[in-house]
C-alpha cells in the first residue's frame, strides 16, 4: 500500500484471526501496535486535524500534551509532520525508549520533578497551566475530554467493517475510554447486538474499584473519571491485577508470536477466555494498542518482578463473577450498567 505521506499512513492495521486451543469462535486481534508508533496514533491526526480546520490551532502554533505513552509518541509524530512545534509534559515515570523516541522526533519533553496535590498527573496538569501561559497560541489535544478522541476510531470501526463485517463481541482496554467507546459507536449503529466488554485493571477506579495510585499496569486504568468514557455503551467489564496482566502479555507472545505491552496482554487474556465459553462461530474482536518493546523491563523484565514481588499476587485462570460493589484483587468480571460509576472530571481546564 502506498500513502501520500506519514499522517496518511496511520490505521490501515491488520486484522489476525488467532487460532484459541480448542475454541470454535472465531478469535481475531486488531493489531493497532502496527501503527507507526501505537493505536493513539490515530487519536492524534483526527484531534490536531480537527483544531487545525476549526481554527485553534493554528499554523506552526505549538501543541503542549501531557502524556507518557502512546499520546506523546502520536502528537510528536502528527504535530511534527505538520511543523508544529511539540511539548510533552510527563513525570519521571516515563520509560527510556519514549523518551529517546520524543526527543529523536524533535519534541521538547518537560519531566516533572515532584508529585502535586493531585499526585503526579497533578503536578503534570500545573507544569501543562504553566507552559499554556508562556506559548501564547498553545493548543493542548486534552484526549480525556475532547470528543475528536472517540471520534478518531470511526475508522478503526470502518477497518473492521470492511475486513470482517458482523462481530458479535468487541474487547477493548480503557484507559480514557476513547479506543472502545469510540469504536462501540460506531458499529452499534451496523451491530445494535454488539456485546462490549471493557479491560481495566485492579485498582482503577473507573468502574467503581477504589483507586490504588500504586498499581504497576501503564495504558489502561485511571485515578480520574475521563469524560470519553461512556458507560452506556460497556456491557462487562474485567479487572486483572498487574501480575495477571504482565503474564497475559508473556502468554500473547508466547502463544500467538505478538510482542505488545501489557494492555494488548490483558485484552488477550480475555478474548481467550471469551473463545472457550463462546457458541461455534461466535466472532469476537481485541484491540491490542502497542508493541511491547518499551517494556522490556516492567512486563518482560524479571527484576522489575521480582523487585514488586509480583509472584505473590493472586493468578487466576479464569475469571471469578463479582457483584456490583465488590472490591477485587484478581481476575473478576462483573456485568454493566450495574456497576455505578462516580468520579470527578479528568483534567481541568486551562485558562
Ligand atoms: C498502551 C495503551 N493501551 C491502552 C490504552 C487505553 O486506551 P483509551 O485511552 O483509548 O481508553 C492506552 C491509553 O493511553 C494506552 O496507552
Amino acid at each position: 500500500m502506498s500513502y501520500s505521506d506519514v499522517v496518511d499512513a496511520i490505521g490501515h492495521t491488520p486484522l489476525v484471526r488467532l487460532r484459541i486451543g480448542n475454541s470454535s469462535a472465531a478469535v481475531y486481534a486488531k493489531l493497532e501496535m502496527q501503527n507507526l508508533f501505537g493505536m493513539k496514533d490515530r487519536v492524534a491526526r483526527q484531534i490536531i486535524l480537527d483544531a487545525r480546520r476549526s481554527g485553534l490551532l493554528t499554523e506552526g502554533a505549538p501543541i503542549i500534551e501531557s502524556s507518557s505513552g502512546t499520546m506523546a509518541l502520536g502528537v510528536a509524530l502528527v504535530g511534527g509532520a505538520l511543523g508544529h512545534e511539540v511539548h510533552i509534559v510527563t513525570d519521571p515515570r516515563i520509560d527510556p525508549i519514549t523518551l529517546a523516541k520524543l526527543r529523536t522526533l524533535g519534541a521538547t519533553v518537560h519531566i516533572v520533578e515532584q508529585r502535586g496535590e493531585g499526585g503526579w498527573q497533578g503536578a503534570r496538569l500545573d507544569l501543562l497551566e504553566t507552559l499554556m501561559k508562556r506559548l501564547p497560541g498553545a493548543f493542548w489535544p486534552q484526549q480525556y475530554s475532547n470528543p475528536q478522541n472517540p471520534a478518531a476510531y470511526r475508522t478503526l470501526a470502518d477497518e473492521l467493517l470492511n475486513d470482517l463485517g458482523p462481530i458479535d463481541v468487541l474487547v477493548g482496554s480503557v484507559g480514557s475510554g476513547g479506543s472502545l467507546c469510540g469504536t462501540a459507536r460506531a458499529l452499534r449503529p451496523v451491530m445494535p447486538g454488539l456485546r462490549v466488554v471493557a479491560v481495566d485493571c485492579v485498582g482503577s477506579m473507573l468502574f467503581g474499584q477504589p483507586d490504588v495510585p500504586a498499581r504497576l499496569q501503564s495504558g489502561l486504568g485511571n485515578s480520574l473519571m475521563p469524560a470519553n468514557l461512556d458507560h452506556a455503551l460497556i456491557d462487562e467489564i474485567h479487572w486483572l491485577n498487574d501480575r495477571e496482566a504482565f503474564d497475559a502479555a508473556r502468554c500473547l507472545a508466547r502463544e500467538q508470536q505478538l510482542f505488545g505491552g501489557n494492555t494488548s496482554g490483558s485484552v488477550y487474556r480475555v478474548l481467550r477466555h471469551l473463545a472457550e465459553t463462546a457458541a461455534s462461530g461466535t466472532r469476537i474482536v481485541g484491540i491490542l494498542p502497542d508493541r511491547g518493546d518499551r517494556y522490556h523491563d516492567t512486563v518482560y523484565g524479571e527484576d522489575c518482578w521480582q523487585a514488586q514481588g509480583l509472584d505473590q499476587l493472586p493468578l487466576r485462570d479464569r475469571p471469578q463473577r463479582v457483584e456490583p460493589g465488590a472490591v477485587v484483587d484478581a481476575w473478576s468480571h462483573c456485568a454493566l450498567p450495574a456497576v455505578a460509576a462516580s468520579g470527578v472530571a479528568a483534567e481541568r481546564e486551562v485558562r
